[in-house]
């Protein structure tokens, strides 16, 4: 299945309950995110430039804090906006991969219990459900965390995340509860709508270590096994298909120069990763590292993939080469995995439009379509139009190089 992806709380707009608002209005970004692409109400336009695109799955997200402004209270408005939504997809044939929490959450659950709370496995079963119930008809795959090892990670030892924690124990438990809301919600999905895929979604780039061998291949190997593994392990069984969100190249490497503690920008005592300077994320852009990774995930999880996200930052303009480059080099090695018998069932690139990018705000552009800010108009680019004809022909046309 072809398809492209976006998250809520970066296209929506005004989500004035979540706790990012609060975060943004504190200061701790780089951009507020206001009406950011105003999708929720210009999401049919959106769709007319979906169905253009000609793609058959749409990876979108579910605001928490919108449909459960108070704690217990639902807003039968916001969720029959949801219903809308996701039925304006269906009419196109469209299908649609639900996520449930991507970092956000309402002020409220912040405030009265977070993550690290043991009630909170509860609080969020109470919202699976009930979106399950309201809008589970709607809704094809299922994915219950977006790469929860992120936002826990940042929110509770990095501390530039809500809720701004730098706090090992907490953490310890937030983890445990997040995998705790996991289990709770792939049993209440199933229940409601038996023959759902339910998943999660990890991030899932390509590490290596560069110099002082053991050791650094040693800390390759924690990292791995802190993003993938830990997480992986403890919802073994829980999970139909394993997410790949896919992006570059982290080259790990040490360098004294940088003995300092910045988990904004990647640097733990010394242990960093490699830059590209002139990407705007500097972030290294890697093909082949997709192929490895989905067969160490094939062999990992033993269940179908979805690449739940694929792309890469440019900074902005129609021509946008490098990207067609970036869609027709990873997907010549998603193809190597699949003639290898890796069963990737979709592959999601990010992003349909531009949008904020959390803390680094508006800069970073990751759209098929370029976002007007000023004037909210959207421009497909030159990118929308090659992925258009891959998603329409069921094929990429590649030039073999020897
Ligand atoms: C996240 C997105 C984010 C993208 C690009 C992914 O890890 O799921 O929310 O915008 O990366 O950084």
């Amino acid at each position: 299945m072809w398809g492209a992806a976006t998250s809520s709380y970066q296209i929506e707009g005004d989500n004035v309950n979540s706790d990012w608002w609060e975060w943004e209005q504190a200061g701790k970004t780089k951009d507020i995110s206001g009406e950011a692409c105003d999708y929720w109400h210009r999401y049919a336009s959106d769709h007319d430039l979906l169905e253009e695109l000609g793609v058959g799955l749409f990876r979108c997200s579910i605001e928490w804090s919108r449909v459960e402004p108070r704690d217990g209270e639902f807003s039968d408005e916001a969720i029959g906006h949801y219903r809308q939504i996701f039925q304006d997809l269906k009419r196109r044939n469209i299908k649609t991969q639900v996520t449930l929490w991507w970092w956000t959450s309402p002020i409220w659950f912040q405030k009265k219990y977070g993550w690290h709370n043991k009630k909170s496995p509860e609080i969020f079963a109470r919202y699976a459900e009930k979106m399950t119930q309201e809008l589970g008809d709607l809704i094809d795959i299922f994915t219950t965390f977006n790469e929860p090892m992120v936002p826990l990670g940042q929110g509770f030892l990095g501390g530039i995340y809500p809720p701004g924690f730098k706090n090992p124990y907490k953490f310890w438990r937030a983890v445990n509860n997040v995998v705790a809301a996991h289990r709770e919600a792939y049993k209440i999905i199933h229940k409601i709508k038996p023959g759902a895929p339910v998943g999660i979604t990890y991030l899932y780039n390509w590490y290596e270590s560069e110099g002082f061998g053991l050791l650094l291949n040693t800390i390759n190997r924690l990292a791995q096994w802190y993003r993938i593994d830990f997480l992986g392990n403890k919802i073994k069984g829980f999970q139909d298909y394993a997410g790949v969100n896919y992006y570059r190249l982290g080259k790990i490497k040490f360098s004294w120069n940088n003995f300092k503690l910045d988990s904004a920008n990647q640097t733990y005592f010394g242990f960093t990763i490699e830059e590209d300077r002139d990407n705007v994320m500097k972030w290294i852009s890697y093909p082949e590292g997709l192929y490895k990774v989905l067969k160490q995930a094939s062999a990992k999880f033993q269940v179908p993939i979805y690449i739940t996200e694929n792309g890469g930052p440019t900074r902005s303009g129609l021509e946008d080469n490098d990207r067609i480059e970036y869609i027709r080099q990873h997907l010549s090695f998603v193809h190597q995995a699949i003639s290898e018998g890796v069963p990737v069932r979709g592959y999601n690139f990010w992003s349909l439009m531009d949008n904020l990018e959390w803390l680094y705000g508006y800069e970073p552009k990751f759209g098929l379509i370029e976002m007007d800010y000023e004037t909210l108009e959207r421009h497909p680019r030159k990118s929308f139009y090659e992925y258009a004809k891959i998603c329409q022909n069921n094929a990429v046309e590649i030039d073999v190089k020897n």
